[in-house]
């Protein structure tokens, strides 16, 4: 694996050998210790040209954890808010003997066309409304990790149910988890209000339905997703009140969810709008599970692309 563009270019083989190798990455979090030194004298550059928590905290961690030398570049603070164009930062980025460029950009296909301009391997952070590859590993991991809870000896996707819920139109994640679950043989259910259902969604791998309450007892995952305001001009619903009747994941709901079921949220929440306290806070929440899987997903990855060998468990 030279590059993680999109969650499209992953095989059946190739997550389970990422979440294989997460699994063991995910010991290290436990130690006291916590550094491998498998990536030591690697360097790994995070460019990111929107805000994030977790994402690049999480990525800066695992590369620390692998023993990278892991270094920052925001827009803001750098020569992009001189005017410097996408392709020239990249390329000076990338001529300081860079290994693998981590990057988030608004526009979507920015580090696609990252990939084609220098050496390095380039992870995808997030673009624009497209894709968000790590996002649907770590969850594909959290789902896996659920169910094995369950079922030990899980493997078998093609009897699960995950329904995505929420702004579909601005959420890149939603498009790398419908892709990379239905490589993994999942059923999955897009619900939103008409209004935040992305052009060409009828082309989809997976079920569009507009009526929450028709499918909630059904799903073996609810995960909602964040109305990002910050990306609408327009009116999308008439009121936030609304929304949530219509599509929040509320106490209600929750309660008609099947015993076994697990909730998800890829952050941040807006809490009272898609998703109630009482759903955040629920014994069936997996939000800070995901948080952590974060960090031993992005381990396993950037060991793919920079510890040079593909097969699991060669930890170093
Ligand atoms: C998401 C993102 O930035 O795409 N967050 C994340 O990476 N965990 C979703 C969002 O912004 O709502």
């Amino acid at each position: 694996m030279k590059h993680l563009l999109s969650a499209a270019d992953l095989s059946r083989s190739e997550i389970d050998s990422i979440c294989d190798l997460a699994e063991e990455m995910s010991e290290v979090q436990r130690r006291e210790v916590k550094k491998l030194p498998t990536l030591r004298g690697r360097t790994v550059v995070n460019l990111f040209f929107e805000d994030s928590t977790r994402t690049r905290s999480s990525f800066e961690i695992a590369g620390k954890w692998l023993s990278a030398d892991v270094i920052n570049v925001s827009a803001k603070g750098s020569s992009v808010s001189k005017g410097e164009s996408l392709r020239d930062t990249v390329q000076v980025i990338a001529a300081m003997g860079v290994d693998a460029l981590v990057i988030r950009h608004s526009s979507s296909g920015a580090p696609a066309q990252a990939a084609n301009w220098v050496d390095a391997s380039v992870v995808n952070a997030g673009d624009g409304t497209h894709e968000h590859p790590t996002q649907a590993l770590l969850d594909a991991f959290t789902m896996r990790r659920h169910f094995r809870l369950v079922d030990p000896g899980f493997a078998d996707w093609s009897g699960k149910t995950v329904a995505i819920t929420g702004d579909l139109t601005h959420s890149r994640v939603v498009r790398s988890n419908v892709l990379l679950l239905h490589t993994l043989g999942a059923r999955v259910l897009l619900v939103a209000p008409p209004t935040l259902l992305p052009s060409g969604v009828d082309s989809w791998p997976a079920e569009v339905h507009t009526d929450f309450d028709e499918v909630i007892d059904q799903v073996d995952i609810a995960m909602m997703l964040r109305v990002q305001r910050e990306r609408m001009s327009g009116g999308y619903f008439p009121t936030a009140r609304e929304y949530t009747i219509g599509y929040g994941l509320t106490p209600e709901r929750l309660a008609r969810m099947r015993p076994e079921a697990a909730v998800m949220h890829p952050g941040p929440m807006n809490r009272g709008l898609e998703i109630s306290a009482a759903a955040a806070d629920a014994a069936a929440s997996r939000v800070l599970d995901q948080v952590a899987a974060g960090v031993a997903v992005r381990m396993s990855v950037l060991y793919h692309l920079l510890g040079g060998a593909n097969e699991t468990g060669a930890t170093a």
